[in-house]
């Protein structure tokens, strides 16, 4: 019998835990005897010629506790399926063409496509056209309605975590207002449990409008009864009541959330009379190591993508519920976000430790 052979990839934004997923995808596979091709810079490794690189325990050795991944990424590229919210468009033929020659001259029985809504997209457009295609959910977001948690997520809180405390001592020392303007997309996850853990006073999230008037008067509150500082955490999709959200165009025509931080520092200071600071977290938040849940979570990712893909099980995606990896359809997984709900008991824990949303 010949070896069978399994193909993966990551695409879109990096996450850290990608790297644990390859590495026990990779020895999940070498345990049945089967090899493992890693496609470079996500769906583009698959056009012909093919870009590729065998994933073995040579390949793959000491990369579980390293940001990033080893395969590189891409946000856009050729096989982009997803045009803004729930827009849908089609890769176009010519291109799942190239795939489709790729992945036969490479003799392939699979493929793991590790993403988030946009690469499980394309996802599930290569498996409507036959691709024996498996997912594995992946975003710092954590806003998939399909798992109860992505890896990278945990990194990047425990990065606002300790930015939080960073900008905790120097606020202090100041008697300052700190603002960190955090990631998240349209979801208020990071900033919710980034805060929570970080010890901030005030979190404005997407899912809650605030209002700066609030704001203002929470700073004022605490001022009032000694505090020498305060934190406020802010979601780059949040908003103001009836507002919207803070974006910017880039040269290829796209909308980028960001710079919401730096308004609320203005407002809040104006209203205040205080002394007001701004810091901007960004890509520090999807760089560098996995955190332990997050190594764990890229293993048993991993494994059960593979498990997956023995069971044939083509077309669904790995999903994390109550502990244990499960599988659901990639189809009932894709354009559903997960948000914060306003009255979800975490944010109701964060009323009762006087953590005030804005609103
Ligand atoms: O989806 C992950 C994420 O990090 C978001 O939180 C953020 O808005 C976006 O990606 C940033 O994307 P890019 O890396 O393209 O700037």
């Amino acid at each position: 019998m010949t070896k069978k052979r399994i193909g993966i990839l990551n695409s879109g934004g990096d996450c850290p835990g990608l790297n644990a997923v390859l590495r026990a995808a990779s020895r999940a596979c070498e345990k049945l005897g089967w090899e493992l091709i890693g496609f470079r810079d996500g769906f583009e490794g698959l056009l012909l010629p093919g870009d590729y690189m065998i994933l073995d325990r040579r390949t793959t050795a000491g990369i579980m506790h390293l940001g990033g991944t080893i395969l590189g990424t891409v946000n856009k590229g050729h096989f982009v399926a997803k045009v803004g919210a729930g827009d849908r468009a089609q890769v176009p033929k010519e291109i799942i063409a190239q795939a489709r020659q790729t992945f036969d001259a490479l003799g392939l029985q699979g493929l793991i496509i590790i993403g988030g809504d946009g690469s499980l997209t394309t996802a599930l457009q290569l498996h409507e056209e036959g691709f024996p295609v498996v997912g594995v959910p992946k975003t710092i977001d954590n806003d998939l309605e399909a798992t109860a948690m992505t890896f990278g997520f945990d990194s990047a809180v425990a990065c606002v975590a300790d930015a939080l405390d960073r900008l905790h001592t120097t606020a202090t020392s100041h008697k300052r207002v700190m603002v960190l303007e955090v990631m998240g997309r349209h979801a208020g996850w990071i900033a919710l449990h980034g805060g929570l853990a970080g010890g901030a006073d005030v979190i404005l999230l997407p899912e809650i409008p605030f209002d700066y008037e609030k704001v203002a008067a929470e700073v004022m509150r605490r001022d009032r009864e000694g505090a020498k500082s305060t934190m406020i955490v802010v979601a780059e999709g949040a908003s103001v009541r009836h507002g919207h959200q803070h974006r910017h165009a880039t040269a290829s025509g796209e909308h980028r959330l960001g710079g919401i931080g730096e308004i609320v520092g203005r407002e809040v200071g104006e209203r205040t009379g205080k002394e007001v600071r701004t810091c901007i977290l960004g890509h520090l938040q999807r760089g560098g190591a996995p955190t332990t849940l997050d190594r764990i979570l890229g293993c048993r990712f991993g494994v059960k993508a593979i498990q997956l893909i023995a069971e044939e099980k083509f077309g669904s995606m790995v999903s994390y519920q109550n502990y244990q990896t499960l599988d659901v359809p990639i189809a009932h997984a894709v354009h559903k976000l997960r948000r914060v709900s306003a009255d979800c008991q975490m944010v109701e824990t964060a009323r009762s430790l006087a953590i005030s949303f804005g609103d």
